[in-house]
């Protein structure tokens, strides 16, 4: 485990999981037990993203790699940001050939510093990390700052249609995902929330491009 993991907004207090911040052997075999449980999601939103071609897509808090791979199957170009030494490095091990190809890049990054100079890509994505944030605010204000206008957020936590027995323990509660809702409609025009069968899924898009100014 990390020396010491911040507090998250959900509960307040640091997440003891020892998939919240992987660290050591032990968050290494946390993230090869992710790979297998949480593949089925990763699918769920890869499916739900769809094509992605001619994008750039960052994806946060991506674990051991899953969904890194499904979308640098079809992006433009895909940069994984993670704060687990061990999961880039899980990441980077999956990848080895999108990485060298230069479709991929894996860099060290939270949701509340991704690293990103500003409107960098036109899609951002999250899976099971958003309600261990030390700050959702800044996490939202973070992702809008880097998407481009007409960009697109996907957020997905544990939950949707039928949650698996193993996660059902981690759906939040209705105060929460509204939290998830308000602090997205605080930034963004369009905002809706959506249910796949596993996941709980915060869907918003930045505002589109406006005409082009004619000089002078
Ligand atoms: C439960 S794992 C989920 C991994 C993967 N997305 C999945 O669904 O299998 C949570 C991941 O979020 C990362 N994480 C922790 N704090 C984060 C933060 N503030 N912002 C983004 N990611 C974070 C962890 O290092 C870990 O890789």
């Amino acid at each position: 485990m990390a020396a010491s993991i911040p507090p998250a907004w959900t509960t307040g207090t640091a997440p003891n999981s020892f998939a919240a911040l992987p660290a050591g052997r032990l968050g290494t075999l946390g993230g090869q037990l992710m790979r297998l449980l949480n593949r089925a999601q990763q699918r769920e939103i890869a499916q739900l993203l769809g094509p992605l071609d001619e994008l750039d897509v960052l994806e946060i808090g991506h674990g051991p790699g899953v969904l890194l791979g499904m979308l640098a199957r079809t992006a433009r170009h895909v940069v994984g940001v993670d704060p687990s030494r061990e999961m880039r490095a899980l990441a980077i091990r999956a990848h080895a050939n999108a990485i060298a190809a230069g479709r991929l890049d894996v860099r060290p990054g939270d949701a509340g510093a991704t690293g990103l100079p500003d409107s960098a890509v036109d899609v951002v994505v999250g899976v099971n990390n958003v309600a261990i944030w030390p700050d959702l605010d800044a996490g939202v204000g973070e992702l809008h700052r880097v998407l481009r206008p007409g960009g697109r957020l996907v957020l997905s936590w544990h939950g949707g249609e039928r949650s698996s027995r193993l996660t059902r323990g981690l759906v939040l509660p209705e105060d929460r995902l509204q939290r998830i809702e308000d602090a997205l409609r605080a930034r963004f025009p369009e905002v809706r929330r959506t249910q796949t069968r596993r996941c709980t899924v915060f869907e918003a898009r930045t505002s589109p491009a406006g005409p082009p100014v004619p000089p002078g």
